[in-house]
């Protein structure tokens, strides 16, 4: 029959994509379904057009999930090497920019590319642009209902993603088929994502949009709220509405609202000490000292907020004044009110309950047959490749095991 398959995929995305060839290299007659008209816009913007693709390093120990044991059995049995090795073979080049994150020397079209012929390879139908309205069960297997007519299919590999970024084609579909075959989800938000405050309590900071430095940033206040509280060296940036910059959207994955964060905007220098120390060596006066250290705006910022004169002369400050001045800059305390949601997350966290399934082959332990990978399940990677690791380990992980 001619829309009987042994598989049917759910978007075309890096996992689905994947998993399709994976499965289809295996003598499975797949088909692949994408409601968007342009192929994997995800994978075409991400990492500014060169797709990180991966992180050499990449661990369980870089990933968020209700169970940190999941994401184990796929990562290791399909590595960054494993996808490293298939980018060599189709003849990529690719560099390492910043704590193991590998990127296209030219252009994230080129893992799109590959994509499309490691499934060409495996003899994938291709059904794009075609929406999926819903999936049920028949028998052994199942019907998926879609813009075309029906496809009937032994198994289902849900690979539609999470909620991010919906003007490029994010639908809560995963999720609706989830709950539709009674998984229970982990309730998804945005991840990967600046954060945001209240505006009047902003006011002070939006003159310094712009303004970047590296910084130390970790989960706040904690007060038993957030167990999983962490801690990043990486570069933060000021904006209109708030913060941003690889700093906090690492730390927005496990910020929970209500809570604050803290940042240590000079992460090598116990600011007052060296003041207080420096007061018969350090002549200078405490603004130019101060812009030694950090951005100058960020540095005259700072001193306005304090109401410290910038042309002061730290020999004549009380040491109070600059412990004071110390925690301002190397325990800066802050609380969002929110965060920029899914219109600028990278990423959803949570998705389907990973108890839900099972951590060798992605297969519902209750509905044979029925898969879930990448994005749409509750495992959020870090910054940095993470994410598309995952979804190449997941994609692998369901596309052996159908
Ligand atoms: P993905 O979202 O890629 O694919 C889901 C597919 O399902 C889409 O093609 C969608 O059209 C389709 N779909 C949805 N509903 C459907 C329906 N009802 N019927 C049919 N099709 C449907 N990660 C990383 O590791 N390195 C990086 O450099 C970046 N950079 C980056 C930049 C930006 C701006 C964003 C938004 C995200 C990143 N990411 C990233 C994250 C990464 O893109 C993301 O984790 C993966 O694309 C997830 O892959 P999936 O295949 O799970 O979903």
């Amino acid at each position: 029959m001619a829309n009987q398959y042994d598989v049917a995929v759910i978007g075309a995305g890096a996992a689905g994509m994947m998993c399709a060839a994976t499965a289809g290299k295996r003598g499975k007659r797949v088909v692949l379904l994408d409601h968007a008209a342009k192929l994997a816009e995800k994978i075409r913007i991400s990492g500014g057009g060169r797709c990180n693709f991966t992180n050499i390093n990449a661990g369980p120990a870089n990933f968020l999930s209700e169970n940190p044991h999941f994401a184990k059995s796929a990562l290791s049995r399909f590595t960054p090497q494993d996808f490293l090795a298939m980018v060599k073979k189709h003849r990529i080049g690719f560099h390492e920019k910043h704590k193991g994150q590998l990127f296209c020397d030219d252009s994230a079209e080129q893992i799109i590319d590959m994509l499309r012929d490691e499934c060409a390879d495996g003899g994938v139908h291709w059904r794009m642009p075609s929406k999926v309205q819903a999936v049920a069960q028949n028998g052994a297997g199942f019907v998926l209902q879609t813009d075309d007519g029906e496809i009937h299919a032994g198994a289902v590999v849900v690979a539609t993603g999470g909620l991010s970024i919906p003007k490029i084609g994010a639908t809560d579909f995963g999720y609706r088929v989830a709950k539709h075959f009674g998984l229970k989800l982990v309730e998804p938000r945005p991840a990967l994502v600046p954060l945001t405050f209240d505006a009047q309590e902003w006011a002070p900071f939006v003159p310094l949009a712009g303004v970047s430095l590296e910084v130390d940033v970790e989960t706040g206040s904690l007060k038993g709220r957030n167990p999983t509280g962490a801690r990043f060296r990486e570069d933060l940036l000021f904006t209109h509405r708030g913060l941003s910059g690889p700093a906090i959207l690492q730390i927005s994955s496990f910020w929970l609202p209500g809570t604050s964060i803290t940042i240590n905007l000079l992460p090598e220098m116990d600011l007052a000490q060296t003041l207080i120390e420096g007061k018969g060596t350090l002549k200078k006066q405490l603004g130019n000292l101060l812009s030694q250290w950090m951005p100058t705006r960020l540095a005259e910022g700072l001193l306005q907020m304090q109401g410290l004169d910038p042309e002061a002369r730290i020999a004549d400050m009380k040491d109070d004044t600059l412990r004071k001045l110390g925690r301002a800059v190397n325990q800066w305390t802050i609380t969002p009110n929110g965060s920029e949601g899914y219109r600028k997350a990278e990423v959803t966290r949570g998705g389907v309950d990973t108890h839900e399934l099972s951590q060798q082959s992605m297969e519902c332990k209750n509905v044979p047959g029925l898969y879930f990978i990448g994005e749409t399940v509750d495992v959020t990677g870090w910054l940095g490749g993470y994410n598309f690791q995952w979804a190449w380990a997941s994609g692998v992980a369901a596309g052996l095991a159908i």
